[in-house]
C-alpha cells in the first residue's frame, strides 16, 4: 500500500531571487520516470530533510511541462533552510494536494485576478494557463498589490509578458511604485477596472488580512458570491485531511480547499 506520508525526492534545478525575501525554485523529480500532474491552485507539502514540511502553492502553469516552480517567502524555520539551498540540493514533495481552481466554471468568462504580496504565486499558475489558452477566456485583468516596490514578485514577467497579454494594474502600500504609480491598498484598484459583472469571475489570493476586504468590495460591485473565488491559508501538518489542523467549521482547507467561493466561505462557522 502506498505510504501517504512518504515524499518523492526532487531536486532544485534553478533558483532566482524575486524580492529580498522571496526566491523562486524550479524543481524537477530526481527519478525522470516521475512526472508532474497538477492543476493550478494546488499545493505540495515540501520537506526540507531534518527541518519538516510546509505547504507551498505551485506557481508554474500546468501548460508548461517537465518541472514545477515554487515561489517561497523566507517566513520561518523551514523556509529559511530552503532559502540557504543551492541548485542540485534535494527536497521532498508530497502531493499535489487540494482542489485547485474550478477551471470548467471559469471557461468563457472574463477573469479578474486580485493578488496581494506572495499571494500572486498561486494566481500566477492560473494566469499563465489562461494566457497559454487565451481562446478559452475573455479579458484577463490582474490587480496586484505589494507592501513596497521591492516586494513585488515576478516583476520581469509582469512587464515583459503579462502587460502584453492582459490588463495589469499594480499598487504599493507605501513608497514609490515604479511600475504604474499607484500607492494604496489593493482594494483602491477595484474602482479602476470596468467589468461586466455578469461575464466576470474573480480569483483572489493574498494575506489573510486582505481577503475579507477584497471579497466584500467585489460583492458590493455586484458580483455574485459564486463568482468570487478565493484561496484560504491555514497552518497544516498532514495535507491529507487526517490531523484536523486546517479545519474551518466543517471544511478542511487541505482537502476541500484551499480554493473556495465566497458563497462557500459564508457558510463556514468561523471567520475565515
Ligand atoms: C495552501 C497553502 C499554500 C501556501 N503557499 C505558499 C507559497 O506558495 N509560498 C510561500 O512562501 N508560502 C506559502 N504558504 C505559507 C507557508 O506554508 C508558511 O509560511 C509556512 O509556515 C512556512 O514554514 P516555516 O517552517 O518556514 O515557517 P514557520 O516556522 O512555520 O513560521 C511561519 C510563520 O507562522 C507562524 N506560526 C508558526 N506556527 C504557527 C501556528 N501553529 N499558529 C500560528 N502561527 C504560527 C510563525 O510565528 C511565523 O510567523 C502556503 C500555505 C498554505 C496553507
Ligand atoms: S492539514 Fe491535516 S487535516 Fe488538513
Amino acid at each position: 500500500m502506498e505510504n501517504l506520508y512518504l515524499p518523492k525526492i526532487a531536486m532544485i534545478d534553478k533558483i532566482s531571487q524575486e524580492t529580498p525575501d522571496v526566491k523562486m525554485f524550479t524543481i524537477k523529480y530526481k527519478d525522470p520516470k516521475d512526472e508532474f500532474h497538477y492543476q493550478a491552485g494546488q499545493f505540495f507539502m515540501v520537506s526540507v530533510f531534518g527541518f519538516g514540511e510546509a505547504p507551498i502553492s505551485i506557481t508554474s502553469s500546468p501548460t508548461r511541462k517537465g518541472f514545477v516552480e515554487l515561489a517561497v517567502k523566507n517566513a520561518g524555520s523551514l523556509t529559511a533552510e530552503l532559502h540557504k539551498m543551492r541548485p542540485g540540493a534535494e527536497i521532498g514533495l508530497r502531493g499535489p494536494y487540494g482542489n485547485g481552481f474550478p477551471l470548467k466554471d471559469l471557461k468563457g468568462f472574463d477573469l479578474l485576478f486580485v493578488g496581494g504580496g506572495i499571494g500572486l504565486a498561486p494566481l500566477r499558475s492560473l494566469i499563465n494557463q489562461a494566457i497559454d489558452e487565451k481562446s478559452n477566456y475573455g479579458r484577463i485583468m490582474i490587480l496586484y498589490g505589494a507592501r513596497t516596490h521591492a516586494d513585488m514578485v515576478f516583476k520581469t514577467e509582469v512587464s515583459q509578458t503579462w502587460r502584453k497579454a492582459a490588463e495589469v494594474i499594480t499598487t504599493v502600500d507605501m513608497g514609490e511604485n515604479l511600475c504604474d504609480g499607484n500607492v494604496g491598498l489593493v482594494t483602491t484598484l477595484l474602482p479602476k477596472v470596468k467589468i461586466d459583472v455578469k461575464k466576470t469571475k474573480t480569483i483572489v489570493c493574498g494575506p489573510p488580512v486582505m481577503i475579507p476586504f477584497v471579497l466584500s468590495d467585489l460583492s458590493k460591485m455586484g458580483l455574485a458570491d459564486t463568482d468570487i473565488i478565493s484561496t484560504l491559508e491555514r497552518h497544516m501538518k498532514c495535507g491529507v485531511c487526517k490531523c484536523n489542523h486546517c479545519n474551518i467549521g466543517p471544511k478542511y482547507v487541505c482537502l476541500d480547499g484551499p480554493v473556495f467561493t465566497y458563497a462557500e466561505m459564508k457558510l463556514m462557522t468561523r471567520e475565515f
